[in-house]
């Protein structure tokens, strides 16, 4: 089929390389020319694994181009499927303001006779749907087309293989011709379709979201109280995910969810639930717990070290989780700057997002020394924090670690290490929600 992709950041480029490399032809439209230049030179903006092979060889069979016309795009294509941001407002709702602008440009170049089926890729909130098909016949009494939603559920780090092998597909569609044309896109992938109405579609993505983000506070609510009675919460995760109904997915108690999503959708359902008059407090409080998990792990650490000004500290893991060069709304960042702002002296490493949490102007490398290994992170450290779970740090040898720090204390944000080979080694080791130190400084 031939489908054309507006928007080509997280979403859009990595949908619009996995549709081409199921047969369909695929045009990723992009109103930055920087990017489309980057995308038709064969670079990728984005570091995802398995992504650039996709492209490369998709474009080089012909299946997968790049432009910054929508015309172009729109006239090709059947389907149009809507990738473009929406970020958070300061209250917290949603900006709409590039899905209304696209709806606009997409009804300008729609010609008579033209039926195409508008997709909303984008997250958004509940009843957008019902405003993009508005905007598109405001501007456009000829359009003939439908409006369907199909929420995009990949994660970073592992988009590629959640793209092309999904759970289960959501179309949310009033039309019959519009359902029957998804199918044939989603075809391929040979994945369970859900057809629901639009509205219920696009409440389906912030309910899966937030439902996750309350399943992390969850276990790291349950985590606290296993500090304070000296259970262990990994031991509490794995009894309480075998039951098939609760699952272990999403049970890792630790420094608490960040990234470009679960804030975001997050605040946005909240808002959304009181713009319709039926506030979803239990969020709030999903909210409240994931900021606590930092605010905890720094007190721990000012218990050990008593004063943090002029600490020598080594954070490992800058990214808000591994496998992906991301670190917008990393908790690892507001870590580093946070153990800055009370005068620690900190040496940061990370194996892909130390540059672009620089270039961001996320961190301030005149105030943090970023190192180009783990090991050199740690020379003279008096603590070590472990920040993101990246599998590397897992493999790192101990003994050298050791070996460098001033003092073997060390914070595991993440609980990747086992506390009792921890010990053996020799360290002070402190995890979320795991009994305390046996052995060491
Ligand atoms: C998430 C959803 O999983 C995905 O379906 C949606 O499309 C976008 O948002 P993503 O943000 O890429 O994906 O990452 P994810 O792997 O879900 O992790 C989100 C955050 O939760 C990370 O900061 C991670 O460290 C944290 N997390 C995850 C935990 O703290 N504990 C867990 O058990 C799982």
């Amino acid at each position: 089929m031939d489908l054309c992709i507006i928007g080509s950041g997280y979403v859009g480029l990595v949908s619009g390389a996995c549709f081409a490399e199921v047969g369909h032809h695929v045009i990723c439209v992009d109103n930055d020319q920087r990017k489309v230049d980057m995308l038709q030179r064969g670079e990728i903006p984005i570091y995802e694994p398995g992504l650039e092979e996709l492209v490369h060889k998709n474009v080089a069979a012909k299946r997968l181009r790049f432009t910054n016309s929508i015309e172009d795009g729109v006239d090709h294509s059947q389907i149009i499927f809507i990738a473009v941001p929406t970020p958070p407002q300061t209250d917290g709702s949603v900006d709409l303001t590039f899905i209304e602008r696209v709806a606009r440009e997409i009804s300008g170049v729609l010609k008579p006779g033209q039926y195409r089926v508008v997709v909303d890729k984008s997250t958004v909130p509940v009843k957008t749907g019902e405003k993009v098909e508005a905007t598109i016949k405001r501007y456009n009494k000829d359009a003939e087309f439908d409006v369907v939603s199909n929420p995009e559920f990949l994660r970073e780090g592992c988009a590629v293989p959640d793209l092309m092998n999904p759970d289960r597909v959501v179309i949310g569609s009033a039309s019959q011709k519009a359902t029957d044309l998804m199918k044939r896109v989603y075809e391929p992938f040979q994945a369970p379709i859900l057809v629901t109405d639009v509205n219920s579609a696009e409440l389906i993505k912030h309910a899966a979201n937030s439902f996750l983000s309350l399943k992390i506070s969850y276990i790291n609510a349950v985590s606290a109280i296993c500090e304070a009675s000296g259970a262990d919460v990994e031991m509490v995760a794995d009894g309480i995910g075998t039951d098939k109904r609760i699952g272990r997915n999403f049970l890792n108690a630790g420094l608490g969810y960040g990234g470009s999503c679960f804030p975001k959708d997050v605040k946005a359902f909240i808002a959304i639930s009181r713009q319709l008059g039926t506030p979803f407090t239990l969020l709030e409080e999903v909210e409240r717990i994931n900021a606590t998990m930092l605010t905890r792990f720094i007190d721990k650490v000012r218990s050990a070290l008593w004063v943090l000004k002029d600490k020598k500290i080594a954070v490992w893991g800058m990214t808000f989780k591994p496998d992906t060069d991301d670190v917008r709304n990393s908790v690892a960042i507001e870590l580093i700057n946070q153990l800055v702002a009370e005068g620690a002296h900190v040496t940061a490493y990370d194996p892909k997002g130390a540059e672009k949490a620089v270039e961001w102007g996320l961190v301030d490398p005149t105030k943090v020394k970023l190192a180009k290994t783990p090991i050199e992170a740690v020379a003279d450290a008096e603590a070590l924090l472990l920040a993101t779970e990246w599998k590397e740090f897992a493999n790192v040898d101990f003994a050298a670690v050791k070996a460098k720090m001033h003092t073997p204390l060390v914070f595991d944000g993440r609980n990747l290490f086992d506390p009792q080979t921890m010990a053996d080694l020799g360290f002070t080791y402190h995890a979320v929600g795991r009994p305390g130190p046996k052995a060491g400084a």
